[in-house]
């Protein structure tokens, strides 16, 4: 049947990541935060270099914030890694207590599944993922890849993301993996069950093309039976995308260049960037926008979270650099890169002093103030950690010789 049919392939058909190598739930915790939104070959290294830096719970609850965001620097979504490291204190702090209160200091993750759920950044699929993966409990999972193999296997027709039938999928997972939990053959039976869901979805029951020939369910499948693996999930009409346009400037003054860190409450949040600002077309011409170059605003009102304002740039004998292009949820961004002088930079006036990640205003007095920054050199941009984007743009910069 269908449990023993997933957990047979699995064994033999598992990848070796080396999360699967360990039972520690810090480690496996990592993990899956990393794996939210986020492909399993470009979260190896990262996780691999995390674990050799911040090996423990302790280890991370003690680490600086430049760090944490620096080993992330390129997963996205940074907001993961800051609850992470709010869930590495509470936890810490705990035990303290604990320890205060009964001599026991062991730092310990939760085991209880509505302790994981209550703790910052995690919901319902990660608690589930973690105490499976970790505690081998009878815990489901759902996500994409489960969704796709869960809707085909059992011929689901309507939208997964309608509130019927993702409760749907949430029972017959947890019918699944309870199932697995009783069947005594197999050890790690809850674990390795929902691990073979992933990884059926995500090296057989692939969205388009799926490899039905080899795939170990086959004949327990119903979009199989009835053709219909192609047209499942039935996810209703994708959103439409959106293009957006940035300008970015990369202005240098004695082996010096002028960067932000971008503040707290908005989308890469902490992250460093060039000075930059979005360009929005306004009856039919375009003009500098004066909010700021971060997520959108789908009232068109004047964002509050403006790291950037237009009158901030007036560049002068701007000349191309580069021009990046990315994707991020439902919008295409691209990036212009532009070496400029500011206007606004008094020929000849004093750079801030500024060193390591300290943001400093610069003021040229007389006039209008600079925009806000810090004068860094290649070498201490290269500790920061950058938006994705704007790091390509610091990869382009040559040291000077
Ligand atoms: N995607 C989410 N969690 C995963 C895991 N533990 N292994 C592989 N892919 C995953």
């Amino acid at each position: 049947m269908l449990v023993t049919a997933l957990l047979d392939w699995f064994r033999i058909r598992a990848r070796d990541l080396p999360w699967r190598r360990t039972h520690d739930p810090y480690a496996i915790w990592v993990s899956e935060i990393m794996l939210q939104q986020t492909q399993v070959k470009t979260v190896i290294p990262y996780w691999e270099r995390w674990l050799s830096e911040l090996p423990t719970i302790e280890s991370l609850a003690n680490a600086s914030s430049e760090k944490i965001h620096k080993l992330w620097e390129g997963l996205g979504y940074y907001t993961r890694v800051r609850n992470m490291q709010k869930t590495a204190r509470e936890i810490v702090e705990k035990s303290g207590k604990r320890k205060a209160e009964s001599g026991n200091d062991s730092c310990k993750f939760p085991q209880n599944f509505d302790d994981v759920l209550a703790l910052p950044g995690i919901g319902r699929y990660t608690a589930g993922a973690i105490c499976s993966i970790a505690f081998n409990q009878p815990t489901p999972i759902l996500d994409g890849n489960v969704i796709r193999v869960l809707t085909r296997a059992f011929g689901i027709t309507t939208n997964p993301r309608e509130k019927q039938t993702n409760a749907q999928l949430w029972q017959l997972a947890g019918e699944l993996v309870a199932h697995a939990s009783h069947l005594t053959p197999h050890v790690s039976a809850c674990s390795r069950l929902n691990q073979s869901l992933m990884e059926l979805g995500a090296l057989i029951c692939a969205p388009r093309s799926p490899q039905c020939g080899v795939c170990p369910v086959q004949k327990f499948c119903i979009a199989h039976k009835k053709n219909l693996q192609e047209r499942l999930p039935n996810l209703g009409k994708r959103a439409a995308t959106t293009e957006r346009r940035f300008l970015a400037f990369v202005v240098e003054r004695d082996g010096k260049y002028l960067v932000r860190q971008r503040p707290a409450g908005i989308v890469n949040a902490h992250l460093w960037e060039f000075p930059n600002i979005e360009v929005v077309a306004v009856a039919g011409r375009v003009r500098p926008s004066v909010r700021a170059a971060t997520g959108s605003n789908p009232n068109g009102a004047q964002r509050t979270d403006t790291p950037y304002r237009a009158d901030d740039f007036r560049p002068t004998s701007v000349k191309p650099f580069c021009t990046i292009k990315h994707s991020i949820t439902r919008y295409r961004i691209t990036l212009e890169a532009w070496r400029a002088d500011l206007a606004n930079l008094r020929a000849g006036a004093p750079i801030s002093r500024s060193a390591g990640n300290v943001s400093t205003a610069i003021n040229a007095p007389g006039r209008r103030a600079a925009p806000p920054g810090s004068w860094l050199t290649l070498a201490q941009l290269r500790s920061l950690a950058f938006t994705s984007a704007h790091k390509k743009i610091l990869g382009l910069l040559e040291p000077l010789g």
